[in-house]
């Protein structure tokens, strides 16, 4: 199997201020010192540079502040790139049912532009390698057992299919064209510098701030939670020795539905169960998400390192040692819902936090 020495490259991340991404590149210029990384960011509400402060100086990394969607600023990007993981993605599925549009610009076309800019690089040589990012979500709900990569996409949510549609374009572009891509499909992280909106952040705040717990419907929806360290090692892994065309399944075999999860995290912050609230379900609110990961265990000799439980209570120290983190964060969305009520917004602007 051949491996991918990434000192050797230059890498271009796509969304490398949000949540995951940031983790990918802090990783990559600590493994990889002599690597060149980009990365290409329109810091949306949920890109946040200041996730980036400890490696921002490191002359190995450059912030270019733009849009996937942008071709001309992606193909001059390309020219210079080796290497391209796509990261950068809407990613709330309530906002996505709230406001679909957005999504499909951003994970569907914005997909086809970073593909097409990857493919005619270098005269049509293309680029060395590239990883779309993608998401357990796109195999919809299953009832028992667990989805593989041969399994059949079923995506249920705007956001699930948006996420779809990238994925089959990164396919059609292997098949039609013979270009090296690989897809990841990972289930639900958590992890420091996560964005309060999901669900752990969400709760470790309003549980600090001894405020109600919104719970949708019966709270048995099933999802498998991984650390957002095991997520960015397989990210890595595929990087080095993905084999062209292939996907591979990352989860953590750790299925928690999230009432049960929402109880562990008040037993571990010592408060009530009282703070619970049930509220209507969000609709198409997928039941079971489950992957099986064995093909990326064998093929790249990945596995999660992290426990939940140890690593819950790693997020959740972090959150508690960071409030200011998770303040400039509401500041700024407060100043954007400001902004959009007083109708000076771009057509990008969030629909509220
Ligand atoms: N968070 C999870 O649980 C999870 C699980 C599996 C897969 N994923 C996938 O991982 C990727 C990253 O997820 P995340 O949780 O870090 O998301 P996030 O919302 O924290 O970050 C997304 C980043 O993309 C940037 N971005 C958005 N639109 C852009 C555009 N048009 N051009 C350039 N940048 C843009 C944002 O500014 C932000 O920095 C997504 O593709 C998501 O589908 C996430």
């Amino acid at each position: 199997m051949t491996t991918l020495d990434l000192n050797q490259h230059h890498i271009l991340i796509t969304g490398g201020a949000g949540f995951i991404g940031s983790w990918l590149i802090r990783t990559l210029l600590a493994r990889y010192p002599q690597a060149r990384i980009t990365n290409l960011d329109a810091l949306t509400y949920a890109g946040n540079l200041a996730n980036l402060d400890d490696v921002a100086s490191n002359p190995h990394y450059t912030f270019v502040h733009g849009d996937i969607t942008d071709a001309n600023l992606v193909n001059e990007l390309m020219k210079q790139t080796d290497v391209c993981v796509n990261v950068a993605a809407q990613t709330h599925v309530d906002r996505s049912i709230s406001g679909p549009g957005i999504f499909t610009e951003t994970n569907t076309m914005g997909t086809q532009v970073l593909l097409e800019a990857a493919r005619t690089a270098h005269n049509d040589a293309g680029i060395t390698k590239y990883v779309q990012v993608s998401t357990d979500e796109v195999y919809g709900s299953i009832k028992t057992g667990e989805f593989t990569e041969n399994s059949p996409i079923q995506p249920n949510s705007p956001y699930s299919a948006s996420k779809a549609g990238g994925d089959l374009l990164v396919q059609s572009y292997h098949k039609t064209y013979g270009f090296n891509a690989c897809i990841t499909r990972c289930s639900n992280n958590y992890g420091p510098y996560q964005y309060p909106e999901k669900l752990i952040p969400l709760m470790i705040h309003k549980a600090s701030n001894d405020e109600s717990l919104p719970v949708y419907g019966d709270g048995l929806n099933v999802r498998d939670w991984i650390h957002v360290e095991d997520h960015v090692a397989g990210i890595i892994r595929t990087m080095e020795a993905g084999q062209p065309g292939e996907t591979y399944n990352f989860g953590a075999s750790h299925e928690l539905a999230n009432i049960d999860l929402v109880k562990q995290l008040l037993a571990t912050l010592n408060k009530p169960e009282s703070l619970i609230t049930y509220v209507q379900d969000r609709p198409g609110h997928d039941r079971r998400y489950a992957i099986d990961s064995s093909k990326a265990k064998q093929q790249l000799g990945w596995q999660p390192q992290h426990t939940f439980k140890d690593g819950l209570q790693q997020t959740i120290a972090w959150y508690q040692q960071h409030p200011e983190w998770v303040a400039a964060i509401q500041q700024r969305c407060a100043q954007q819902q400001q902004q959009l009520e007083q109708g000076i917004h771009t057509a990008k602007a969030p629909a509220g936090v």
